[in-house]
């Protein structure tokens, strides 16, 4: 564990919560650069209960070769309930000390985030002095101080995928599909995946579902122009789909199919977009890390990357950018059609 002036000779990286595709890319990233730098890498196993236990496992440059282009994480991941707590925390502490590590990289969501500070905080009130970074990672893209989080796109473009498959099939059959995206709370991955394939109607927890509004007047607006299949988005935080469906059915007498496309939006190979902001988020938390700016979480705002004080960017909220929505609502009001 470090002082201010200490240098920083080994890190920990982990991931923590669900995964996200690019999160190898990120555990890369700080690998390789860490490595650079002459800093020793441990790499976590199964995120913060990996600490707790002592799982870990030696990084060197070789060993994150051929991931970048991997979903899932090559470290695992887990949910600690173990780690909530300061008796759960104090087992991790002993890993940290017993393993020497100067500073931790813990790749995961605002969970992960808040379990980071809480080590650090309690590490602290010993006398010691523990650097977390955190790189947001998560499909979800919820992260209250970063306007994007590793994942995102990735999930969009698979579940944007899985859509454009079921379009043919609903087309043919001249049907409505409900399509149920995850997201936990938020309505990002359904709003942008809606947009994205000319959904009928799309709901978001966001935004109050008003069913005869949302659901039954777009629908009937599609068949008055013409259309004959139906592609209904909802946001997991704004209900089941298949209570969506069959409220549809009651009201409007048509009979809809359900597709739950679920952890599949979570695998697969990450895009572009998400191995680009792994490699800098990854090589900035080193970075940070260096310049002994401890408790930072690397943060995409104004467009840019940038680091925040942690315990202040867990206060931050985002808010949810409405324009899409109107984007979506304007060109599904002329014809409420299925592009
Ligand atoms: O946070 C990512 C996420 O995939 C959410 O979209 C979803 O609600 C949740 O995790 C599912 O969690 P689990 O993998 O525990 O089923």
């Amino acid at each position: 564990m470090s002082d201010q002036t200490k240098e920083i000779k080994r890190i920990g990286v982990l991931t923590s919560g669900g995964d996200a595709p690019g999160m190898n890319a990120a555990v890369r990233a700080v690998v390789r650069d860490a490595v650079s730098q002459g800093i020793e890498c441990i790499g976590i196993r199964r995120g913060w209960s990996g600490l707790i236990s002592s799982d870990f496992v030696r990084l060197d440059s070789s060993s994150v070769s051929h991931i970048i282009n991997r979903g899932g994480t090559i470290l695992y991941t887990a949910r600690s309930k173990e780690f909530m707590d300061e008796a759960g925390r104090e087992k991790a502490i002993g890993t940290c000390k017993l393993l020497g590590l100067d500073g931790i990289v813990a790749i995961g969501g605002d969970g992960t985030f808040r379990g980071a500070l809480a080590l650090s905080r309690q590490i602290a009130e010993q006398g010691h002095k523990l650097d977390v970074i955190g790189i947001p990672a998560t499909i979800d893209n919820d992260i209250g101080c970063s306007y994007y989080s590793i994942g995102f796109d990735t999930a969009c473009n698979t579940a944007i995928e899985c859509i454009d498959k079921l379009r043919d099939t609903m087309q043919s059959h001249e049907r409505c599909s409900v399509v149920e995206v995850m997201g936990r709370h938020a309505g990002y991955l359904a709003l942008y995946v809606g947009t994205a394939v000319g959904a009928t109607a799309v709901l978001i927890p966001e935004r109050p579902v008003d069913f005869e509004r949302d659901v039954v007047e777009k629908i009937r607006r599609a068949r008055l122009a013409g259309t004959t299949h139906y592609m209904v988005v909802v946001a997991e935080g704004a209900g089941s789909a298949f209570e969506i469906a069959d409220r549809i059915h009651e009201e409007i007498g048509i009979d809809p199919r359900v597709t739950v496309p679920g952890h599949i939006q979570r695998g697969g190979s990450p895009s572009a977009r998400d191995r680009e902001t792994a490699s800098r988020m990854g090589y900035m938390a080193v970075q940070t890390l260096l310049a002994h700016k401890g408790n930072r979480i690397i943060a995409v705002q104004g467009g840019r990357l940038t680091d925040l004080d942690m315990e202040e960017a867990l206060t931050m909220t985002k808010t949810f950018d409405m324009s899409l929505y109107t984007v979506l609502e304007a060109l599904t009001n002329g014809g409420a059609r299925l592009v």
